[in-house]
């Protein structure tokens, strides 16, 4: 075999077996998961077949125990809760175990969604006239979080009621919980956007969430300028406007838009 042979040999098996990897990781990531994170969320871990349901008010009344079991499942990795957040179901070989009780009021809420959730896949598919449209989950907006709320909302409202210190400190909490997982965008990009948006009436705070950016991506060329354009436009501030370009084309030399901004400055435009 030639040498380019050999090396054509190798890349396709490698592009191969990428291939193989990349159909394995998703076939993993679509099935539903087999088991909730708590062993104690399996019924059968108290001895005996799960008991036929008797209070299902949305789920068809003849639903089979391991239907429901499935679905609960489900339902449970979509928010990232155990069965006890909806359910009465204490630890414990003594503890108190009653899944058709309405007791609490998550699991109200959960009803309520439940048939949102039916409804919206309905109107999806009369709407749209498509017989297969992508069907929503709970997952679709819970993400792993009982409460969907995004990242910027949680942060302005933290800020407002909290004040930025404790505003910063849940995003570090957050951070630490989350990052990885599918809830909040911990991205370079996102606390960018979100600055942005929060110079026009406070400026200031703007500049502390760029900051924090800084702490974890060190060398953001972008949070540098997002803080300089906060402090010339803002702030009035040209002379920390231009410390922060700078700072931006030490990591970026090459930033075209930083560069004209660091031109403008400079000529006082
Ligand atoms: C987010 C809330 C929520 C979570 C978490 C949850 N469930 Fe449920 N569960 C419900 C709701 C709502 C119903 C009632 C459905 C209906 O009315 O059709 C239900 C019904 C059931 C029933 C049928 C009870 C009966 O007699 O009618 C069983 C069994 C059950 N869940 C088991 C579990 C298990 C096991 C887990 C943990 C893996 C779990 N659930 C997690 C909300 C939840
Ligand atoms: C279209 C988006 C959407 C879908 C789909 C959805 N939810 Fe929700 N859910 C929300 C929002 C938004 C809230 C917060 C409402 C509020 O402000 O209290 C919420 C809140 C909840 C809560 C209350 C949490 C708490 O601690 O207060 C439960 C429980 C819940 N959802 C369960 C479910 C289940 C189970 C499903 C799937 C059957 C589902 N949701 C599907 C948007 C959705």
């Amino acid at each position: 075999m030639k040498r380019s042979q050999l090396f054509q040999a190798i890349a396709q098996a490698i592009a191969f077996m990428g291939a193989v990897l990349i159909v394995a990781a998703s076939v993993e990531a679509r099935q539903p998961p087999q088991q909730p994170p708590p062993a104690q969320g399996q019924p059968q871990g108290r001895g005996g077949p799960p008991p036929a349901p008797k209070n299902l008010q949305v789920l068809p009344k003849d639903t089979p125990a391991q239907e429901v079991n499935a679905r609960m499942q489900v339902i449970g990795q979509s928010l990232g809760v155990r069965c006890e957040y909806c359910h009465v179901d204490e630890p414990g070989p003594d503890g108190r175990r009653d899944m058709s009780a309405d007791e609490k009021p998550t699991k109200n809420t959960a009803r309520v969604m439940m048939r949102l959730t039916e409804e919206i896949n309905t109107k999806l598919a009369s709407g749209l006239g498509k017989a297969n449209p992508v069907s929503v989950g709970c997952v679709t907006c819970h993400r792993g979080v009982p409460i969907p709320k995004q990242l910027p909302a949680i942060l302005t409202d933290a800020a407002a009621d909290k004040g930025m210190p404790a505003a910063i400190a849940q995003y570090r909490d957050l951070r630490k919980q989350y990052y990885g997982g599918m809830a909040y965008d911990f991205s370079e990009n996102a606390l960018i956007a979100f600055a942005n948006r929060t110079a026009a009436a406070k400026p200031d705070d703007a500049i502390q969430w760029l900051q924090l950016n800084l702490e974890f991506y060190p060398k953001s060329a972008r949070s540098y300028l997002a803080m300089a354009q906060i402090y010339n436009r803002n702030k009035q501030d040209k002379e920390n406007a231009i410390k922060n370009v700078e700072k931006a084309l030490e990591i970026d030399p090459e930033n075209a838009q930083a560069k004209r901004m660091l031109d403008q400055l400079k000529s006082g435009h």
